[in-house]
């Protein structure tokens, strides 16, 4: 494993009590980084801290509750200092149906999460960035947010409205210290594949050339790398994990 230095630095990773955030969350402090996980599984999110290790902290947070987000970055700053590194990773599949047939209520979860949530996260660390002048964020969009999922309309427009969100945060802070990229993850065996059908999960399997699915190791590798201070120049950039999905 190459090493990356986090020593001295505030880390928030949202729905860091699994999957993909507590690869993330790992990676993160075994490079020095006091984290925080952000999750509404707070029960999990605690365990997951304390298998982690003891720079490694947990705050039950709703991420599509606005006020209870700026909350939680209040609290983190006054427990570790200013919080100089963010990853959204909370996030939900929702269910596959044919867009005519996507049910309301489930449309309307999977952008409250995917999207408002990323929103209410950026919109509570951002500031404190600004005022610090460093600051390292990674969105956790999708394959699906560039090329849209057949079956998953929800979750793929969802994950274009994050890659979007990404590059418009970029130009707004590229006059600071500030890196504010995404990525674009295909398929990685986690508890999200519970959430949608074995024939979606098939299918996204055979569209991805290297012939298996995503290691969370390896989007953990990219992410610290982006949330480094050596990546001082990339930003509002979208980064490829789909194992030669993605031709753009
Ligand atoms: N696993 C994949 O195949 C894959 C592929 C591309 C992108 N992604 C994205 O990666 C991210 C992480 O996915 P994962 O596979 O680790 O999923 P996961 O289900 O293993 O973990 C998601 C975490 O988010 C938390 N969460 C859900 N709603 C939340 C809310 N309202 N507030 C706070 N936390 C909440 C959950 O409790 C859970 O701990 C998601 O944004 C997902 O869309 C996943």
């Amino acid at each position: 494993m190459n090493q990356i230095d986090l020593n001295g630095h505030v880390a928030v990773v949202t729905g860091g009590a699994q999957g993909i955030g507590q690869a993330i969350v790992e990676r993160f402090a075994a490079s020095g980084a006091i984290v925080e996980i952000w999750d509404v599984d707070g029960e999990l999110a605690a365990e997951t801290a304390r298998n982690i290790g003891a720079t490694v902290h947990a705050r039950a947070v709703d991420v599509t509750d606005a006020e209870g987000v700026a909350a939680a970055a209040k609290a983190a700053e006054a427990a570790h200092g200013p919080i100089d590194i963010l990853v959204t990773s909370a996030g939900v599949a929702g269910p596959n149906h044919k867009t005519w047939d996507y049910p309301l209520d489930a449309w309307t979860r999977v952008m409250r999460i995917n999207v408002d949530g990323t929103f209410h996260c950026l919109r509570a660390v951002v500031p404190s960035m600004i005022a610090q002048g460093y600051g390292r964020i990674v969105t956790v969009a999708s394959i699906a947010g560039k090329e849209g999922n057949p079956n998953a309309s929800a979750y793929s427009a969802s994950k274009a409205a994050v890659i979007a969100l990404t590059k418009s945060l970029g130009k707004e802070l590229a006059q600071y210290d500030i890196a504010v990229n995404t990525i674009t993850p295909a398929a990685a065996r986690t508890r999200i594949f519970e959430q949608i059908t074995q024939e979606h999960i098939d299918f996204m399997l055979a569209k991805i050339p290297r012939g298996r699915f995503l290691e969370t190791r390896e989007v953990a590798s990219m992410v610290a790398w982006l949330c480094s201070a050596e990546n001082s120049f990339t930003t509002g950039a979208v980064f490829d994990l789909s194992g030669g999905r993605a031709t753009y």
